[in-house]
């Protein structure tokens, strides 16, 4: 069952009830502000960080679900009915509801009694605000006379203590109207210099600013008080719960259409200039206002709105192709490149299932995001890198999550998290191989962020290297940490204490129990910073990391091998994980993924005998799950991967960011069938017709789905923010597709389904655009290349100096 449709041409999925089985949301916002959004219009907007500055309040886990948002009222001042073109919070049934989310706004709509009122909602860009443009339009055959009535909440910045610290924010709000702009300015009288406004272009019949006055004592959102009598009452508020209400008359004649703008903005000014006059605690408002009148304006919106949509044409456009699935098109054209954007941007902080408080930017996670970044804005994803080793240690351990705020390591959570630190040098390889840019290697970047640490970015990678040997355990694999890039395999833990974090508790020595992934993910990464060290003319220093890497991969043969799969770990016990010996959890998705992706037993058959044992063991028709049998009890020495109950999560749940490992894999051995399979088992748009299964939205990852042993198989949970955007778009593209950059430039190699002609791409890759034309002669994976003309032996298209390329490739 579905819920809506794909519009490909506008970019657009288009919901068309407001019930979806969860709400599916939209992000908002590209740089600094930033805003959720829901098919309801539920959410809110933060400025940077999602947890120190958030502007409107939400309420997670909240019943009815969903809510908190940008609420618009419409009221009948005829026959007083009144309702929300949104759906929430009203839910009045609404004529041709519909819901379309596009890249970087929402439009919502639906018509009420011969009233149709359509939202638009958007960030411009590089701005501090967001747009709301609503447009009204009266299709009676008779004068309409009505009241529209915005609504938002306030959050009092710091959304982790605006939801605990009653005791003193009850007392702490503050507010000033001045002509149409409600400003918000809790704090503002003591350290902080910045505020929030809520302006609207038309003439006000009147305001609110207290949430009691605004919904009356003991009422809810969906029957303001305000509304009901179709009359504000003009609060200004002090202390208790700051809301932003305008009011608006509107007489619209048969047939007329009217417009009205919001703004929602955020505002910081200089710490010596925060007021006017400067004796007053009045807010300066000369610098802001400039900025809000300009958005108050239909021409500029306009403008604005279009800025945005060349924006992603322009972004998107790195990449397009066209081959025979329209699943694969439209995500890789639009979607997935979409939410990895999203994915760089929010790392794990602020989703429908990350509250925004809990967890900052993840060390691995941002690392791994790059990957499906990069090509789309080279400039950020290199401040991105620089911003991430520089809360690596000078033990070459990294932090493992930064506040964006602050850009600074988050101590509650620490660091032991023993991959974290190889994934800087996959991030930064996949940055140079895209760009080119070697100097990126010469930039001095401190550690933790102290003065006098600053060494060259290329010495991080080195202690990056030198981490992971520095910490081997007894049967010379690395040792675990916390845990490697499973969260949940916590074998240090050990924790009886209810409510303890796995994260962060640690109660073994730690010199024991090993993990095969971390191995893998090091024999990759050496060999990667091998190629770089080649590239800078370091012949030493590259033989130093590909005998490191050969011989690890020497004791995953030895130590690793389970004899028809890999080995996940050794626990504190020195007992293997992840062996047909183990009565659960005897075979795990990651290390085998990690461990053939470095390019183990590829030559020797293990590879093959690999995959057909994830086949077996691991794969169902909604994806593959991360391990088998499920834990069916907690084992105090695995930790929280066995606090899940069977199917969900890391207990065997299908957890998305893993399978495209698979996939990467099955493509390594030449197998683009199987490859292909894997890839349109948790494409979501090829899931969209179990919508009503999958529940989550059919635009975008989730990050997983409850596996075989779950009594929801299919259900997906926690969507949006999951490496899964990046792994998904970097197997697709570059390894089934087979468009991939490398260090010499861009490779061609596709390893794609038998059953496919072939298919069509355009890349822009440093500053040159290259049509590839791809067909099938065979079934193999052998490429012959003729570029401009030219039969071209190799697979890497060689630099010719023009800007345009045509690339003909056959497969066979
Ligand atoms: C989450 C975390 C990620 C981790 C994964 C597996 O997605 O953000 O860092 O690798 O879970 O536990
Ligand atoms: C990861 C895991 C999750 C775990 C969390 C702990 O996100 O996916 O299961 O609870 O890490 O921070």
């Amino acid at each position: 069952m579905k819920y809506g449709h794909f519009d490909d041409e506008r970019r657009e999925y288009v919901i068309s009830r407001p019930d979806t089985p969860l709400p599916w949301i939209n992000y908002l916002g590209n740089e600094d502000y930033f805003g959720l959004i829901s098919n309801t219009a539920g959410g809110y907007s933060f400025y940077r960080d999602a947890r120190l500055r958030r502007l409107t309040r939400y309420r997670y886990n909240n019943a009815p679900m969903d809510f908190g948002g940008r609420y618009i009222y419409l009221r009948d001042n005829d026959s007083q009915q009144y309702w929300s073109p949104s759906w929430q919070p009203t839910r009045r049934d609404l004529e041709d509801y519909t819901c379309r989310h596009g890249l970087g706004y929402s439009i919502i709509g639906s018509t009420f009694k011969g009233i149709e009122a359509r939202t638009t909602y958007f960030v411009p860009l590089g701005e501090t605000l967001e747009v709301w443009k609503v447009e009204i339009t009266n299709h009676r055959s008779a004068p309409a006379h009505l009241s529209v009535f915005s609504s938002v909440e306030f959050c009092l910045w710091d959304a982790n203590d605006d939801a605990t610290n009653f005791q003193r924010n009850f007392s702490t709000g503050q507010v000033e109207v001045e002509d149409t702009v409600i400003y918000h300015k809790t704090e503002y009288r003591e350290r902080r210099d910045h505020f929030a406004y809520f302006a609207c272009s038309e003439p006000l019949a009147g305001f609110d600013t207290q949430r009691e006055n605004f919904l009356g004592a003991y009422r809810d959102w969906h029957e303001p008080l305000v509304v009901e009598k179709g009359e504000s009452t003009n609060s200004i508020a002090h202390g208790w719960q700051i809301v932003g209400s305008h009011h608006v008359r509107l007489d619209l004649a048969a047939n007329e259409t009217r417009t009205v703008f919001f703004v929602l903005g955020y505002h910081e000014n200089p710490r010596d200039q925060k007021f006017d006059p400067p004796a007053s605690q009045i807010i300066n408002k000369r610098t802001v206002k400039p900025v809000i009148e300009h958005y108050l304006n239909a021409a500029h919106v306009e403008e604005a709105l279009n800025v945005l949509r060349n924006y992603w044409t322009e972004r998107l456009g790195v990449l397009q192709v066209t081959t025979p699935d329209e699943h694969t098109n439209r995500m890789v054209n639009i979607w997935n490149a979409y939410q990895c954007m999203v994915t760089f941007n929010m790392s794990r902080s602020a989703s429908y299932f990350e509250s925004g408080i809990g967890r900052g930017m993840g060390f691995r996670d941002s690392n791994q995001d790059l990957l499906g970044f990069v090509h789309m804005i080279p400039a950020r994803a290199r401040q991105r890198i620089l911003d991430l080793a520089a809360t690596q240690m000078e033990s070459g351990g990294a932090y493992h999550q930064y506040q964006p705020l602050t850009k600074r390591g988050n101590d509650a959570v620490g660091s032991n998290f023993n991959d974290d630190p190889a994934w800087l040098i996959l991030g930064v390889s996949a940055y140079l191989k895209e760009t080119g840019d070697w100097s990126i290697l010469n930039e001095p970047v401190p550690y933790d962020n102290k003065l006098n640490t600053k060494q060259p970015l290329y010495e991080h990678l080195q202690r990056s290297f030198r981490y992971t040997l520095d910490r081997l355990g007894p049967h010379g694999l690395p040792l675990i940490g916390r845990a490697d890039w499973n969260d949940c395999l916590n074998l240090n833990c050990f924790s009886e204490e209810p409510g303890e974090s796995f994260q962060t508790t640690t109660n073994r020595e730690g010199t024991v129990a090993e993990s095969v992934f971390i191995a893998g993910l090091f024999v990759l990464a050496a060999n990667e910073l091998a190629s770089i060290a080649d590239h800078q003319r370091l012949a030493d220093e590259a033989t130093l990391y590909r005998e490191a890497a050969a011989k690890m991969q020497g004791t995953i043969d030895q130590h690793g091998w389970d004899g028809e799969w890999f080995l996940r770990a050794y626990n504190a016990f020195g007992q293997k994980i992840g062996s047909h010996e183990c009565e659960e959890g005897q075979i795990f998705i990651e290390s085998n993924g990690m461990c053939i992706m470095a390019g183990i037993g590829l030559n020797d058959g293990r590879a093959e005998k690999t995959l057909a044992a994830v086949e077996q063991h691991l794969a169902t028709p909604h994806g593959i799950v991360l391990q088998q049998p499920a834990f069916s009890r907690y084992y105090v020495e695995l930790g929280e991967i066995s606090s899940y109950p069977p199917g969900y999560k890391e207990n065997a749940g299908i957890f998305c960011h893993t399978n495209p490992w698979i996939m990467i894999a099955e493509a390594l051995t030449g197998r683009g069938d199987r490859a292909f399979d894997y890839y349109s088992r948790i494409n979501p748009s090829a899931r969209e017709a179990i919508s009503d299964v999958h529940r989550c939205e059919p635009y975008v990852y989730a990050q997983m789905i409850a596996g075989k042993d779950a009594a929801t198989h299919g259900e997906a949970k926690n969507s949006w923010l999951t490496g899964t955007a990046a792994w998904n778009f970097t197997a697709i593209t570059q390894h089934i597709l087979g468009i991939q950059p490398t260090l010499n430039g861009l490779q061609i190699a596709p390893v794609i389904p038998t059953d496919w002609p072939g298919f069509t791409a355009t890349r822009v890759y440093r500053g040159v655009t290259y049509h590839f034309d791809v067909k099938r002669s065979g079934p193999g994976n052998t490429v012959a290349m003729v570029v401009d003309g030219q039969p071209v032996a190799g697979n890497i298209v060689p630099l010719t100096g023009k800007t345009k390329v045509i690339v003909e490739v056959t497969l066979g």
